[in-house]
């Protein structure tokens, strides 16, 4: 793997058009990354139109700049726009997706250790309201996904496969590809959540071959907080059910029935910050003429050094494990609580976040931790700013 996809001279630019960078050593792009300036100012320079020329005149104004927006995130994930329905977090795609399958009692979801608890209470919710099982197919003793134990579950009550692509509290990554594969072998429907995954490597819903996609946007993506969006496979959008759908999103209605619209936005709500919209938008533009390929290649470097230093300080327990690893990088101290470790690095302005057990239920608990230190890498960080942690760590130790 090349150390610099990037040259020096644009990771200069890269912090340069982050006004956070100069100040803080930011390593919790898993929580939520630093923002250009560009997404910024088009949030401020939008809500500043709004009030002085309208909220609805500014929509019209920006009609094609909004509608770009499903165009832009289109690109990134190679689907349609038609394909995409804005929201404003992961947990809201995600359960509109999950809660728009029609589940029948026996029906069973595999899952896999790694999900998210949003997704874990979204399972539990569904045993108790439509009598289905959750099954889950664990990590093996390596840490990867277990493709064999996933086909081998694979039953005629078997009525969807529901994974997390990267976890929120470990740092693997799972064959969603080879897992879409056996989902189309077996005619079962394919949830995939890309919360940690989409911005910080190629994503691309038709290798992947997943019926929903549920992503964030303040994650990798650099978007502001409050966006995500849903991916909704044109081929299923007919067969979920629109629990919730309000005037925006129909063709028509009569006094007796209503017909939604063709596309995925029928599972939008039409009030939404459409200053965030643009923000959203100016970000997916942002990575895509970085390219995710670079960006992944520059994240997958720093995440390896990371480990590669942190691995060598005494006392320091990597908590990652598989085949494949992204830019989280999860790790504990041997005596010191995960807390005080971040509050400490706070103090010298480098920003971790804490991996809490509830997070990742399943996995947490088979390792028997309570939490993880959390380190997120991005493209905008440097060599120096991962010397800056471990010094750190090395006089908290
Ligand atoms: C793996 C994963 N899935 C889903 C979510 C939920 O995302 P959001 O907070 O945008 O709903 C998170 C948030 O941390 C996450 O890490």
């Amino acid at each position: 793997m090349q150390a610099h996809p990037f040259t020096p001279a644009q990771i200069e630019q890269f912090r340069n058009d982050t006004p956070g960078a100069a100040h803080i050593v930011h390593l919790n792009n898993a929580g939520a990354s630093l923002p250009v300036s560009s997404v910024v100012d088009t949030v401020i320079q939008y809500l500043q139109e709004e009030a002085l020329t309208g909220g609805y005149e500014a929509e019209a104004k920006y009609k094609q700049e909004l509608a770009d927006t499903y165009t832009l995130i289109g690109r990134l994930i190679n689907a349609d726009p038609e394909e995409i329905a804005l929201v404003e977090n992961a947990s809201t795609g995600w359960c509109i997706a999950f809660h728009g399958i029609d589940f029948k009692p026996g029906d069973e979801i595999l899952i896999s250790e790694l999900e998210y608890v949003t997704n874990m209470i979204g399972f539990l919710n569904a045993e108790k309201l439509y009598g289905v099982k959750m099954v889950v197919i664990p990590n093996d003793e390596q840490g990867n996904f277990s493709l064999k134990q996933l086909e081998a579950a694979i039953n005629p009550k078997t009525k969807l496969i529901a994974v997390t692509h990267v976890a929120s509290t470990t740092g693997g990554l799972l064959p969603a590809e080879a897992i879409g594969r056996i989902a189309a072998r077996h005619k079962v429907m394919y949830l995939l959540d890309a919360c940690q995954s989409v911005g910080q490597m190629p994503v691309d819903v038709e290798a992947i071959g997943c019926d929903f996609l549920s992503v964030t946007g303040r994650k990798y993506l650099r978007a502001p907080r409050g966006t995500g969006f849903l991916y909704v496979k044109q081929q299923v959008q007919d067969k979920l059910k629109t629990l919730f759908i309000d005037g925006h999103s129909i063709k028509s209605i009569s006094e007796n029935d209503y017909q939604p619209l063709g596309d995925a936005k029928r599972f939008e709500f039409y009030e939404k910050n459409r200053a965030l919209t643009l923000g959203l938008s100016k970000a997916v533009s942002y990575a895509l003429d970085l390219g995710i390929d670079q960006i992944w290649e520059r994240i997958s470097h720093l995440a390896a050094l990371l480990r590669s230093k942190l691995g060598e300080i005494a006392g320091v327990q990597l908590h990652d494990t598989g085949d494949q690893l992204c830019g989280i990088v999860t790790f504990s101290l041997s005596g010191v609580n995960c807390q005080q470790v971040k509050e400490r690095l706070a103090e010298e302005h480098i920003n971790v976040s804490v991996g809490l057990a509830k997070s990742t239920l399943l996995y947490m608990n088979k390792h028997q931790l309570q939490n993880v230190v959390r380190a997120s890498v991005h493209y905008y960080n440097t060599e120096a700013e991962l010397d800056m942690l471990c010094a750190e760590i090395k006089t908290l130790m």
